[in-house]
C-alpha cells in the first residue's frame, strides 16, 4: 500500500525494553474489540437465551470512536505493542472498519494488523481491508457439516458465506488465512477430520481450539473439552504429523506439519496446557476498558479519561500502571479459581474481544 505515514500526522517511536508485568511479561499484542454485537449466537460465546432481541448492547456513543482507538493503540506502541488484532463481537459489523485499519496502519511501530471474524461478511470487505493495510485474517469455522455448523453458530449465518469469505481473503492477498475451530465434545468433534481434509494442501491453516470457560454465560463443563492430545492422536492415526518448532516467543498455537507435505495445523490448548507464562496480550473492550487477561473480572476505564481530555502521556501512564501491576494467570489457576466460594464474574468474550 506504499508509505502512507504522515497523512494522519501520527508518528510514534517504539520504546525497546518496554515495561514488564509482575511475572516478567512484556506487552506485545493489543486485541481491540471494535464491536460488542454479533450476527451469530455461538452457544459457547453468546448463547441466544441470554443475548436475545431485548439484550442491551452498547449504544454507538458508548463505543470508542476510531480516533480514541487509535490513541490507545499509539500509547500501546510506546509501551511495546507491535501487533494489533481487531475482533469483537463481530468486527465486520462495525461500519467503516477499513478506515480504522488504514489509520492503524499509519502508526509507526505496528508491524502486524490482523482481524478475527466469523467470515460471513468477509467477501464484501476483504479487498478494501487489504488495500488499507490489513495483513492477515483469521476466520472462525467450527464445522463443514451444515447442521453442526448451525448448532455451533446458534443457527445464524451461512456456511457458504463463510467459505466465500475465506476464498475472498485468499484472493485479496490476506493469506495465509487461519481458520479457528472451537472443538466441543459431543457437538462438533466428530466433524474435525473432514474439516481438516478440506483444507489440507491449501494455504489455509486450521487451528483447533480447546473449548474455554470464557465469561459466565456458556455453562462450560470440563467434560466438553476435547484435550488437544486426544485430537492429535485421532488426527495422527489418519495423517501422520510432526511437531514444528515455535516461530516466535508468545506463540499460542502448538504447530504440527503433515508428513505428506499437505501443510500444517495448530492446537490452542489453553485448558490442557495453559500458556499464561508467555502471555503478551493486552485487550481493549469496545467501550474502552483496558484488560490484561481474557478471563479478567475488572479493567481500567480509558473512555472516561479519553473523553475527559487526558494527554497522550497520561494515557500511556494508565496503560503502564495497568500492565506493570499485572499478575493474572487464570488458565494456570483455573481449577483452584473455579473451586472458590464466589464464582468469578468474568467479562464476556464478545465484549472483551476474543
Ligand atoms: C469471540 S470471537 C470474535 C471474533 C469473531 N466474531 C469470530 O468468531 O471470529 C474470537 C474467537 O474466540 C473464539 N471463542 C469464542 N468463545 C470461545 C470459547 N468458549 N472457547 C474457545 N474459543 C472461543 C471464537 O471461536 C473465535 O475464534
Ligand atoms: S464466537 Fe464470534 S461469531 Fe460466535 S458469537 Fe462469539 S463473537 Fe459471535
Amino acid at each position: 500500500m506504499g508509505d502512507r505515514r504522515g497523512s494522519l500526522g501520527v508518528v510514534t517511536h517504539p520504546s525497546p525494553g518496554g515495561p514488564r508485568d509482575r511475572l516478567g511479561r512484556p506487552m506485545h499484542d493489543l486485541r481491540i474489540s471494535v464491536m460488542d454485537r454479533c450476527n451469530f449466537r455461538c452457544p459457547y460465546c453468546m448463547p441466544k437465551e441470554t443475548f436475545h432481541d431485548r439484550y442491551r448492547f452498547l449504544r454507538t456513543s458508548e463505543r470508542l470512536g476510531f480516533n480514541e482507538i487509535v490513541r490507545v493503540a499509539r500509547a500501546g506502541v510506546e509501551l511495546g505493542v507491535r501487533k494489533v488484532r481487531l475482533t469483537g463481537g463481530e468486527p465486520l459489523l462495525r461500519p467503516r472498519l477499513a478506515e480504522l485499519v488504514g489509520e492503524l496502519s499509519l502508526i509507526e511501530g505496528i508491524e502486524d494488523i490482523a482481524l478475527t471474524t466469523n467470515g460471513v461478511l468477509l467477501a464484501q470487505h476483504a479487498a478494501e481491508l487489504k488495500a488499507n493495510g490489513l495483513c492477515r485474517v483469521t476466520v472462525s469455522l467450527d464445522s463443514l457439516d451444515p447442521d453442526v455448523f448451525a448448532g455451533m453458530s446458534g443457527g445464524f449465518g451461512g456456511l457458504e458465506d463463510v467459505l466465500h469469505g475465506i476464498e475472498a481473503a485468499l484472493e485479496a492477498g490476506l493469506g495465509p488465512v487461519k481458520v479457528n475451530t472451537v472443538v466441543r465434545r459431543g457437538s462438533n468433534d466428530h466433524t474435525v477430520l473432514p474439516l481438516l481434509e478440506r483444507f489440507r494442501g491449501s494455504p489455509v491453516i486450521v487451528r483447533l481450539i480447546e473449548y474455554m470457560d470464557v465469561g459466565n454465560r456458556n455453562a462450560w463443563r470440563p467434560e466438553e473439552v476435547v484435550p488437544s492430545a486426544e485430537l492429535l492422536q485421532r488426527i495422527a492415526a489418519r495423517w501422520p504429523v510432526t511437531p514444528l518448532p515455535g516461530s516466535y516467543h508468545g506463540e499460542v498455537a502448538k504447530r504440527y506439519r503433515y508428513e505428506d507435505g499437505a501443510g500444517e495445523i495448530g492446537f490452542i490448548s489453553s485448558v490442557s496446557a495453559p500458556f499464561c507464562g508467555d502471555c503478551t496480550r493486552a485487550r481493549l473492550s469496545s467501550e474502552g476498558v483496558f484488560y490484561t487477561c481474557l478471563f479478567a473480572t475488572a479493567g481500567t476505564d480509558l473512555r472516561g479519561v479519553l473523553r475527559g481530555g487526558a494527554s497522550d502521556d497520561e494515557l500511556a501512564g494508565l496503560l503502564r500502571t495497568a500492565w506493570t501491576g499485572r499478575a493474572d494467570r487464570y488458565s494456570e489457576q483455573r481449577e483452584a479459581l473455579r473451586r472458590g466460594e464466589q464464582p468469578l464474574q468474568k467479562i464476556e468474550m464478545h465484549y472483551i474481544g476474543g
